[in-house]
């Protein structure tokens, strides 16, 4: 009977798991595996601790074997003699019950020895997490069908691999796609952390090793008794995966919850207050991994207030976390938001080496300094921050962003890897010699004895982790190349895909191919030639607003104005940044000729008829890279569309519908930043598409009854720059207009607004024939920040498909507002096949 039931759990685990929530650890069956000579029949993992990363790897190992293989195997926590038994432990463990292992001699902290070669699977670790990392690396192997024999050491490139989750205490996420908090609710730390454990294990099998469970622009009150306690709750729950805790403080903690007088960092009082929490929280979670601090940035307190340098803030936190081992990671992300725009020597992306270049080797040994990828904000494109070519004698992580919030909110398909491995893999020339981003931040390059990696994950409830099926090779590729930054995009992606899909070979090439064209669509209907993403920087960060980069204090530039665009960043003319790199780089950038297209309004300010490398001038390409990318987006739903009898429905309509509104949000973007460059610069594109809709009847101009015109802002977040809402907010309006389009199939599609705060409902009609009805209710569904206004995160499509259409019908559109959603509408396009208007 109990074999029953634990057979029928499994099953049910693994059938559940079509939902997300099993990521790449759903161990489904592999059929040519079945009969392998190679099957172990033993598990024996040399712990019995149940909190040891080692014994959760037996428990590990019997579950994927199961999974993998339908066969349920014994774990033993004795050493024993015995062939055909997988048997996982420390290299002292291993080598005290079996004798020394010369293959393993290498190994090094984290590390470990997996060899399938003999009659018996070893799998050792240099330390406990170690053989964990070594145990789900086999199990990844067998899910993927391999059982090539095999025998290796891998040891991690750096010692710091942590997320870090901008989890709020009132449960929300900053910046986060994927529902509510798995750590906090309501100002404490949850009862029941089993998800949080749940998150452990996926990060453990992608060895990552520490996460920071709460916002940067942290709350003092995570400090409280009852929250260190929650604190203690959650390390508990995380660390048999071998991941450890860490926080964000709040530099005016002493003050704002220890009712000091002040928060100075030289302030005895001040330094004993962290002292003595430091102390406190040690004491209930003591492998606490450190700190994280964000100080004088977007409006946080830090030690500038009392004229301290960055450096004496950072090393009070280093003195008090030292004696536990623990680390403080700095945050390089510091600049004043208020600058002129008037100034044009003025540059945020100079902020980076002006507050912390002179602090280089001011730093406690146990401080790293953490460096955001770009020397502004997660855009689709930014070189290599030049701090990292500057700081010869601090230990450095770079800081890449898992969740997508410059980058589509994860309902836009984006594989980041590529771009991830651009940025460390750019070579800075420090003292003339290669120094390799990916180098540098290893600790490698400077010697420097901590360095890694920051990856800013925020996964919430959902339970697709992210939000999104697809973005969660995201989180998979960020862990294998914190691991290993040489690995392949390509590669880890294709391992990712098939834990997750499968093995099937079309599965593969198609995910394959969306994916790695995904960063290059998404860059190219967003902002090109490094003039950054685009989006609108003043409210939510989904949908484009170039205008909202300028003319605020924010500093995320463009300089666009009628004949001229892009942020002159040379020594010779402009803010100096390109000064900023070692020499031989900074070379490069300071010449236009040299300066790679995908970077060239990042340095350089050009007219828009400026001839890039490939002949065409900077707004063609403009118009026609907006055209290309929306048209990738449109061919990613027809590539999904052809999955459909390979990938589990609950999946596979997931993804559909996501693909589906990126097609539509895509055209939006591509509308929109044309639009609003074709009408800054009055230079036509040569194709001329840009301005000209042969296929839409605009809301506008169509027989309005209940509705009215409404202009919207931005403007070109509108064809036309006008959509129709109703007159009130509770009768339905009809909009109705003449066909003139010759009889024939069309795919019609209605472009609308979905903003939050109501869910109209629309009816569309040909004649007497229902075509569709559809509610405004993506807020529901999608996961992206939500908009209040018209505007180009709310701008949406949807299509009807093959709609027979007769010249002279009637089409009508009648839109039931309902909240303060006024059932707005923007235009129809009648599509004949292949067109995509
Ligand atoms: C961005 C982001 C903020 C975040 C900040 C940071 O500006 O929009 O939400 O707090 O980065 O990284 O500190």
């Amino acid at each position: 009977m109990r074999l029953f039931l634990s057979t029928l759990l499994l099953a049910s685990r693994l059938v559940s798991a079509e939902d997300g929530s099993a990521a790449w650890l759903r161990y489904a069956p592999v059929t040519q595996a079945k009969n392998s000579r190679l099957l172990p029949a033993a598990i024996i993992a040399l712990n019995s601790t149940k909190s040891s990363p080692v014994y959760t790897a037996g428990q590990e190992l019997r579950d994927g074997i199961a999974g993998i293989f339908s066969k349920e195997l014994n774990v033993s926590t004795q050493a024993r003699r015995t062939s055909s038994a997988v048997i996982v432990g420390t290299l002292t463990a291993y080598t005290n019950d079996y004798g020394d292992l010369e293959d393993a001699e290498d190994l090094e902290e984290d590390g470990f020895f997996l060899s399938t070669e003999q009659d018996q699977v070893v799998i050792v670790g240099h330390n406990e997490r170690g053989a964990l990392y070594g145990a789900f690396e086999y199990l990844s192997r067998l899910a993927q069908g391999d059982l090539s024999p095999t025998s290796f050491i891998s040891n991690p490139q750096a010692p710091i691999r942590w997320t870090n989750e901008w989890n709020n205490l009132d449960g929300s996420i900053e910046r986060g796609y994927a529902g509510p908090s798995i750590f906090f609710r309501d100002g404490f730390v949850l009862e029941n952390v089993t998800r949080a454990a749940e998150y452990a294990r996926l990060l453990a099998s992608i060895r990552i090793n520490g996460i920071i469970i709460n916002n940067v622009n942290a709350n003092a009150t995570l400090l409280t008794a009852r929250n260190i306690e929650g604190l203690a709750r959650l390390a508990d729950a995380i660390r048999p995966y071998g991941i450890q805790l860490g926080i964000s403080l709040n530099f005016a903690s002493p003050r704002d919850l220890g009712g000091l007088s002040s928060f100075d960092p030289l302030d005895p009082k001040v330094d004993a207050w962290w002292m003595n929490i430091t102390t406190q929280i040690y004491a209930k979670v003591p492998d606490m991994i450190g700190y994280l601090v964000k100080a004088n940035s977007e409006g946080q307190p830090g030690p500038l207030t009392y004229n301290r340098t960055l450096a004496d803030g950072a090393n009070m936190f280093a003195r008090a976390v030292r004696p536990y081992g623990g680390v403080v990671m700095f945050r390089a992300f510091v600049y004043d938001n208020h600058i002129s725009p008037a100034n044009w020597k003025a540059d945020r992306a100079n902020a980076q080496l002006e507050f912390f270049q002179h602090l280089d080797g001011k730093f406690d040994e146990n401080v790293v300094v953490q460096i955001k990828y770009g020397p502004i904000d997660f855009q689709v494109r930014e070189p290599a921050s030049p701090l990292f070519g500057a700081l010869h004698n601090t230990s450095t992580a770079i800081e890449l962003q898992v969740t997508q919030e410059y980058l589509g909110h994860q309902c836009h398909l984006v594989y980041l890897a590529p771009l991830w491995k651009e940025i460390l893999g750019s070579d800075l020339r420090a003292d003339s010699r290669s120094s390799k981003v990916k180098d540098i931040v290893s600790g490698s390059r400077f010697k420097r004895p901590l360095g890694g990696y920051a990856g800013v994950v925020n996964v919430g409830t959902n339970s697709t982790w992210l939000g999104s099926h697809l973005a969660m090779s995201n989180l998979y590729a960020y862990g294998r190349l914190a691991w290993d930054a040489s690995l392949e995009s390509e590669a880890i992606l294709q391992d990712w895909t098939r834990l997750t899909f499968g093995l099937d070979q079309e599965v593969l090439d198609t995910i394959t191919d969306m994916s790695m064209k995904s960063w290059p669509a998404y860059e190219n209907y967003s902002g090109n030639l490094g003039i950054q993403t685009l989006t609108d920087i003043l409210y939510t960060h989904f949908g484009p607003n170039p205008a909202s980069q300028d003319n605020n204090g924010w500093g995320q530039w463009t300089r666009a104005d009628k004949a001229s665009i892009g942020m002159d960043r040379t020594v010779k003319n402009g803010t100096g940044n390109a000064g900023h790199y070692p020499p031989e780089v900074a070379q490069i950038y300071e010449n236009i000729e040299t300066t790679p297209d995908n970077l060239l309004l990042w340095f350089h300010h050009v007219p828009y008829t400026q001839r890039l490398k490939s002949g065409k001038t900077v707004i063609q390409h403009f118009y026609d890279a907006h055209y290309e990318g929306a048209d990738t987006a449109q061919a990613f739903v027809r590539q999904w569309e052809s999955l459909k009898s390979k990938v589990d429905n609950e999946r596979w309509n997931h993804i559909m519908f996501r693909q589906t509104f990126q097609a539509g949000h895509a055209l939006v973007w591509r509308d929109s930043i044309n639009q609003f460059y074709h009408n800054l610069s009055e230079i036509p594109d040569e194709s001329k598409r840009v301005g000209n809709h042969p296929y839409r009847i605009e809301a506008e101009q169509m027989s309005l009854v209940g509705y009215k015109l409404y202009s919207v802002n931005p403007f070109h977040a509108a064809s036309r720059h006008t959509a129709i809402v109703t007159n009130s907010n509770s009768s339905a309006g009809i909009a109705t207009a003449n066909i003139t389009f010759v009889s024939g199939t069309y795919d019609v599609a209605v472009n609308y607004y979905d903003i939050i705060g109501g869910k109209a409902r629309y009816q569309l009609e040909i004649d007497n024939r229902t075509i569709g009805k559809w509610t405004g209710n993506l807020e529901d569904k999608l996961g992206h920040a939500p908009s209040i206004y018209l505007d180009g995160h709310s701008a949406t499509r949807i299509t009807f498909k093959g709609v027979e259409v007769r010249h002279g019908e009637t089409v009508r559109i009648t839109g039931q507002p309902n909240g303060m959603e006024p059932a707005p509408i923007d235009y129809i396009s009648f599509l004949p096949p292949g067109v995509v208007d």
